[in-house]
């Protein structure tokens, strides 16, 4: 059996994760109530890091995933329905659930909307999608908008240029090509843009604080598919790097607050299913 990026990184994603937070469940709870939705089909469920909560708020979670170790994770924690599937092909009847649901999950996907399309076919309402707004991987540490982050002074984004520079020949070092192994975390934007939703809101608006000490333990657990690919020389390599330049800098330049907004789509099974 052939592993998933997310088989690799199954034992430490729930650590290296934030839990979900009561606010996002909330507005999930209300939204996904108002369109009168009860049995949810959950694909990319993961370690059941959504599913289970809405399961305690009284939904029925059917849990769908390419990776076992993920679902793996899920059963230990009680989880039952869980089957192996691709989001590409959904292997159930015609409306056998009210609504599906795909929660940090389409900026893994090459063709979200396709994989949207195929999960109408079996939901009655509609397909709900749990996005990251204004996405941007918040360590992003070769990406040309990096030093835009968090309205940095001057000082501290000539120190992130600089760093790039050095991550940059950290990659052609290796001949590692970020782009192919990076979340791509606009994509899920891109959706909403390109084929807008029937409905839409924010459920969540936080400030998350983390020390750059947790920044580099989270990353050094190996949580991360990203990091995971890279051949170990690399990623100790690459972790050295951020150490230095993280801790070169006064604590405070690194350890404010970072912005995440997380919003619901909803798009009607029937206008999906439409030419
Ligand atoms: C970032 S995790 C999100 C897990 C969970 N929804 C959460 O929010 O914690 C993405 C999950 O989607 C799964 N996945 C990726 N591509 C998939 C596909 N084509 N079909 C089903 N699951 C997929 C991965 O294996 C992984 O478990």
């Amino acid at each position: 059996m052939s592993l998933t990026r997310f088989d690799t990184i199954a034992d430490v994603y729930d650590e290296t994760r934030r839990k979900l937070d009561e606010e996002t469940l909330v507005g999930m709870d209300e939204m996904v109530t108002k369109h009168g939705c009860h049995s949810i089909l959950e694909i990319g469920v993961g370690t059941g890091r959504v599913a289970l909560p809405l399961m305690k708020k009284g939904y029925t979670v059917t849990g769908m995933d390419i990776s076992i170790r993920m679902m793996e994770r899920a059963r230990v924690k009680g989880f039952r329905n869980l089957i192996l599937a691709d989001g590409r092909n959904v292997p159930f009847r015609e409306k056998s659930f009210d609504a599906a649901l795909m929660a940090h999950v389409f900026h893994l996907l090459d063709d979200p909307v396709a994989v949207m399309k195929e999960a109408a076919k079996v939901c009655r309402v509609g397909v709900f999608a749990l996005v990251r707004k204004d996405g941007r991987w918040p360590g992003s540490f070769w990406r040309e908008d990096a030093s835009k982050e968090n309205n940095y002074d001057e000082e501290t984004k000539k120190l992130i240029e600089e760093r790039r520079t050095r991550v940059r020949k950290i990659f052609e070092k290796y001949g590692f090509d970020p782009s192919k192994m990076s979340p791509n975390w606009r994509r899920e934007e891109g959706v909403i843009e390109a084929y807008p939703p029937d409905d839409l809101k924010i459920v969540s608006d936080v400030l998350v604080t983390e020390t750059v000490e947790e920044r580099l333990a989270r990353f050094s657990k190996g949580g991360y598919s990203f990091f995971s690919q890279m051949p170990n020389e690399m990623r100790k390599e690459m972790l050295k790097e951020l150490r230095t330049f993280w801790q070169s800098a006064p604590a405070e330049r690194f350890n404010q607050p970072r912005r995440e907004i997380y919003q619901l789509a909803m798009w009607n099974s029937e206008r999906l299913l439409s030419k």
